[in-house]
């Protein structure tokens, strides 16, 4: 080949590349953004929290003023929910919860922030069937909790509690701001991260919310705020994948279940979520996650719950994948 006729070559295979990043030709954004709210809805009465939502945490939310000659250290929290070994198929699943942690050096108080479920994991993963209503039901929000105390025994035992940086008073209380928007703003739970592969040169359709995604927004604000972070380990998180083809949009709630024409879309979206019911333990749910990769596998089909509307995944191997990876902090 003349130098020419590669470079053309190597232009059309970019393009080619280009094209396929637009998706639908340019259509549809991917990964698809995650919706902002305008304000938190209240919760419905039928979701029932197993355990309380933050239950030493300010009623209003509200998180102590620092001074800014205050220096507010900066911890990495994280410990395990479950770990066991997942048959052949998964391998080995770390399941770990991860937080951020402050202590003031003016006052000697510390405090722990986190995100996670109101109603449980499985919840936020699988819907309720009722039978008085059409559409699944899901009891998906999460949240923010900021709270005094910082319990060195719970992180420590099997998990990390690692001082990462320092902040100025007044970088503490910008955070603060933070946090209370993205928690009035950024309201529900999602487990799944969707890629088209599992190799480096994926595209992600879509991204997860949850605990460990919110330490991360964290990490990114205060390094955006003048913060400097470092630490002296890998830094690893849990991530729960689902591997497809270019996903289609189905619709919300009302475009499917209320109406005639797509009742067979409806009933069939009924079935697929009629396996994978929210359970009350995590040995429940780690079995539901099995049936779920077992019938993906069989069907080579998915349907995501994500923004509060429904898409379909035409799946493909690996299906899925439970991975605990290194992401870098800021
Ligand atoms: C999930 O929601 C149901 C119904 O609201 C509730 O009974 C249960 O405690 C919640 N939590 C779990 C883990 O299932
Ligand atoms: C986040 O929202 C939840 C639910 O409304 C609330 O209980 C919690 O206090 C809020 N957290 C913060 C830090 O504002
Ligand atoms: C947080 O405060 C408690 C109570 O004073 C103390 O036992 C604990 O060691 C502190 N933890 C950190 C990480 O500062
Ligand atoms: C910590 O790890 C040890 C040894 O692997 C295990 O026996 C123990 O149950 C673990 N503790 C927690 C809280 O996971
Ligand atoms: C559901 O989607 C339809 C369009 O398909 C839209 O008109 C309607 O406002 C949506 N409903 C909600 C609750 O978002
Ligand atoms: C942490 O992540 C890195 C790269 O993502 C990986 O090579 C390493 O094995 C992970 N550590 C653990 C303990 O799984």
């Amino acid at each position: 080949m003349f130098p020419s006729e590669v470079s053309a070559c190597f232009r059309l295979l970019l393009c080619l590349h280009v094209v396929s990043q637009l998706g639908t030709w340019g259509q549809q954004r991917w990964p698809v953004p995650y919706r902002r709210f305008d304000h938190r809805p209240a919760v419905d009465s039928y979701c029932e929290a197993l355990y309380p939502f933050c239950p030493t945490g300010d009623r209003d939310g509200r998180i102590p003023y620092m001074r800014d000659s205050d220096v507010v250290s900066v911890y990495r929290l994280q410990t395990p929910v479950w770990e066991f070994k997942y048959g052949d198929l998964l391998g080995k699943v770390h399941i770990m919860h991860d937080a951020v942690g402050f202590s003031s050096s003016e006052t000697g108080a510390n405090y722990t922030m986190e995100w996670y479920e109101l109603f449980q994991l499985g919840n936020c993963t699988f819907p309720h069937l009722r039978p008085d209503a059409a559409a699944p039901f899901w009891c998906n929000q999460g949240a923010a909790c900021f709270f005094e105390g910082i319990d060195d025994a719970h992180w420590l035992q099997n998990g990390t509690l690692e001082k990462v940086g320092e902040l100025t008073g007044s970088q503490f209380n910008s955070m603060a701001q933070w946090v209370q928007e993205d928690n009035e703003t950024g309201i529900y739970y999602e487990t799944w991260t969707v890629l088209s592969d599992p190799g480096p040169n994926t595209m992600a359709w879509f991204e997860s919310y949850d605990c460990s995604q919110f330490v991360h927004r964290t990490y990114r604000k205060l390094a955006e705020l003048g913060a400097r972070l470092s630490s002296r380990s890998q830094t690893n998180y849990t991530k729960i994948y689902l591997y497809s083809g270019e996903p289609a949009y189905l619709g919300n709630d009302s475009a499917i279940f209320g109406q005639p024409a797509l009742k067979n879309l409806a009933a069939d979206i009924r079935q697929f979520y009629h396996h994978f019911r929210p359970h009350q333990s995590f040995v429940d749910l780690a079995f539901s996650l099995l049936e779920a990769y077992k019938k993906i596998v069989l069907d080579k089909s998915f349907y995501l719950y994500y923004n509060f509307e429904y898409w379909h995944l035409p799946m493909k191997p690996p299906y899925m994948r439970i991975t605990y990876e290194e992401v870098p902090l800021p």
